[in-house]
């Protein structure tokens, strides 16, 4: 049985040992920051690249402060005050304490404090812990306990801590010498960012495909079974012979909410659901979108998919 209790999951981390735990956004495969085999246990049990570096999550700013080489100005504390604990990832610049495994040898570190009692509950009893999302690379992050459980088999103890509330991955802002760049879009928009910080939209820049931002590979967040994007799902399997001699017989169109928030919870839990099933495509039928959290679903939508047929 792979599920785990908190305080097992606490002496696991505490003896190097790498273990799911929930967070508000999607389950991590965390392990402490001051134990290098753990933080391999992390790359070799996801086969993650070591080019890709991982998120460190700590409990409170004073668990923040070892690791940062700057001391955060007003400026990035009115961030911290408005969206921690949550889902929004700061990239700032990295003390020595911190080690090349995790930053991948980048002179930067990402931080964050997650909403999540469990999650906090460990961090503030193992110290700073670094946590990827609990899939394999490349693949959909888990948004339920029995996710990671069937991502990993019985290797890996898992927390469970119900289903995540926002469903999709932090927002990853960085902020290098008074320059901020979204990294990532999640939850948390631009606009939001920018009006905590008195500042206009135009002046957070956001990642382009091709920039070289971690997480942002073209391929991302895959399910099992191929997705197709489309206006129109009744036209797929025609559509589709037009690119590819592979035969659709057997599709699903996902039911998905209306309501971004809704959509983003259940995105993941559905790809994988589905993707037990006999269907040799699943298809989500969406119209393109740059507004607000629905920005950030369509970014995760183009990478996941594997055509996108809209016009
Ligand atoms: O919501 C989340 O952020 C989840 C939960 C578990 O907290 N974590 C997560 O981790 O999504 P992961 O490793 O799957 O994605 C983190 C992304 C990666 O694409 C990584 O390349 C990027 O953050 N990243 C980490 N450190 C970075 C850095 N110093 N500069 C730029 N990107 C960085
Ligand atoms: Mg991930």
């Amino acid at each position: 049985m792979s599920i785990i209790s908190i305080s097992e999951a606490i002496l696991r981390l505490k003896a190097d040992k790498v273990v799911g735990l929930p967070t508000e956004t999607v389950y991590g495969l965390a392990g402490s920051i001051s134990s290098q085999v753990a933080l391999e246990t992390i790359f070799k049990t996801k086969d993650r690249p070591f080019f890709d570096p991982l998120i460190i999550h700590v409990s409170c700013l004073e668990q923040l402060k070892s690791l940062t080489s700057i001391y955060p100005e007003d400026i990035i504390k009115k961030l911290f005050k408005a969206f921690w604990p949550g889902p929004l990832t700061i990239v700032l610049p990295k003390s020595d304490q911190v080690s090349d495994l995790i930053t991948s040898g980048l002179n930067t570190v990402a931080i964050r404090i997650p909403d999540h009692p469990l999650f906090l509950e460990a961090a503030s009893e193992v110290g700073p812990l670094a946590a990827p999302s609990a899939n394999k690379f490349g693949k959909t992050s888990p948004t339920k306990a029995s996710h990671v459980v069937d991502e990993f088999g019985g290797n890996i103890g898992v927390v469970d801590g119900g289903d995540c509330e926002v469903g999709i991955e932090s927002t990853i802002l960085s902020i290098e010498k008074g320059n901020f760049k979204i990294l990532r879009p999640g939850l948390i928009t631009k606009s939001e960012i920018a009006k905590v910080l008195g500042v206009g939209k135009d002046k957070i820049i956001s990642s382009h495909s091709g920039d070289n931002a971690p997480g942002q590979l073209k391929y991302h967040y895959q399910p099992e079974v191929p997705l197709a994007l489309t206006d129109n799902a009744k036209d797929i399997a025609t559509d589709l012979l037009k690119l590819t001699d592979k035969k659709i017989t057997n599709y699903k169109v996902l039911e998905l909410s209306d309501n971004p928030l809704i959509f983003a919870r259940t995105m993941y839990a559905q790809f994988r659901e589905e993707s037990k099933n006999p269907y040799d495509l699943l298809v989500i039928e969406k119209n393109k979108s740059t507004e607000g959290v629905w920005a950030s679903i369509e970014n995760r939508l183009q990478r996941a998919a594997t055509w996108d047929l809209r016009h």
